[in-house]
């Protein structure tokens, strides 16, 4: 690919301004960039590389001579725009649900199955925050000692939701602590000093689209659909960072030695675990960063073949932007 254009669709949103920030920071390849979002931002400007940039309504026009497209603006705008611009000679890469499993559609994360990226048909999806930071750490272990069954509990931030959601913690948690009432507009419920275990639409099965995703996204990039996997999608009044609480049960024992040395030279993994020390990961010292951070590392006192390993990424990172970065560099290295 020579003289990669790049139009980011959703360029006002959370992931939207990270794309922007990671592609700066990476010095990405590009011959120039087009900023896209509803109507509403049409005419707002946005500064990339210190240049000002004018932002678009996205229109099935948007994409002529665009190289790469990273979609982050929900599923039904993905689901409308990016059949077009990959017709049109774009390569998207999806932050959405909209194709993550479309058997058509590779869905990746660099660190897993870069394998998958040159399979793709005009669409690459970029897989589910909590699925992402769960299984680069996985992944390395699974290649020693295959794994059988994952149980993870999450403990999601509200950046997830998008910016409207941040806005809704930091006005409630005001409101609240002035003895004012919250009022829930983004969640079901006061997201201010509580806990709601519920993300994403629930399904007839009792678990949580989101949960779900943990299940399928998990099989199709570590192509293991054998591994029995449940989850637990909470949300958190947390601003940004995604842990995780995960229970592995691999083919044969493996004492928590053995995976810090493996995890320790795995890509894209920060291995921060000294209990001694209180050295662990949480989300506000890993927010900002690149890596998936990975602690707690300890025999499950219930299975003779656990582990139990604390789990911490930048979702807005690793787990969007950053994520669909690392594709669009390896789309520019072929
Ligand atoms: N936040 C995360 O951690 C995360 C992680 C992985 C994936 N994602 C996915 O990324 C997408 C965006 O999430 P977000 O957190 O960035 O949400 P957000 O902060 O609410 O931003 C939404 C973006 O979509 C744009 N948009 C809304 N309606 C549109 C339309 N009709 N046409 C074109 N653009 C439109 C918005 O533009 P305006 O400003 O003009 O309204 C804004 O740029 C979602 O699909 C989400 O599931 C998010």
């Amino acid at each position: 690919m020579k003289g990669t254009n790049v139009a980011i669709v959703g360029a006002t949103g959370m992931v939207g301004q990270e794309f922007i920030k990671v592609l700066e920071q990476r010095s990405f390849p590009m011959t120039s960039v087009r900023l896209y979002a509803s109507d509403r931002s049409h005419g707002r400007k946005m500064k990339v590389r210190g240049e000002e940039i004018e932002v678009k309504e996205t229109t099935p026009d948007s994409f002529k001579g665009i190289d790469i497209a990273l979609f982050s603006a929900g599923a039904d705008i993905s689901k409308q725009f990016s059949p077009i611009a990959a017709r049109t000679g774009a390569v998207v890469i999806d932050n959405s649900a909209a194709f993550r499993m479309d058997p058509e559609v590779p869905l990746v994360v660099p660190e897993v199955n870069p394998e998958d990226i040159k399979k793709h048909k005009g669409i690459i999806a970029n897989p589910n925050c909590s699925t992402i930071q769960m299984v680069v750490v996985l992944f390395p272990l699974h290649k020693v000692n295959p794994i059988k069954r994952i149980t993870v509990a999450t403990y999601q931030s509200v950046s997830g939701t998008g910016l409207a959601a941040v806005d809704e913690l930091i006005g409630q948690s005001k409101l609240v602590l002035d003895g004012k009432k919250a009022d829930p507009k983004v969640y079901p419920y006061q997201i201010a000093f509580n806990v709601l275990p519920e993300i994403d639409v629930f399904l007839e099965n009792g678990y949580t689209k989101e949960e779900w995703k943990m299940v399928e996204e998990t099989h199709k990039i570590m192509h293991a659909p054998g591994i029995a996997v449940s989850a637990t999608c909470v949300r958190v009044p947390v601003v940004i960072g995604h842990s995780e609480a995960v229970q592995v049960e691999f083919s044969r024992p493996m004492s928590p030695a053995e995976a810090k040395s493996i995890l320790s030279k795995a890509p894209g993994v920060t291995v921060m675990d000294d209990p001694s020390k209180r050295v662990y990961p949480y989300p506000v010292m890993v927010a900002g960063q690149d890596d998936v951070y990975v602690g707690r590392i300890r025999k499950d006192a219930s299975h003779p073949n656990g582990l139990v390993l604390w789990i911490v990424g930048d979702n807005i990172r690793k787990g969007a932007a950053l994520n669909a970065v690392q594709i669009a560099e390896k789309l520019v290295q072929k």
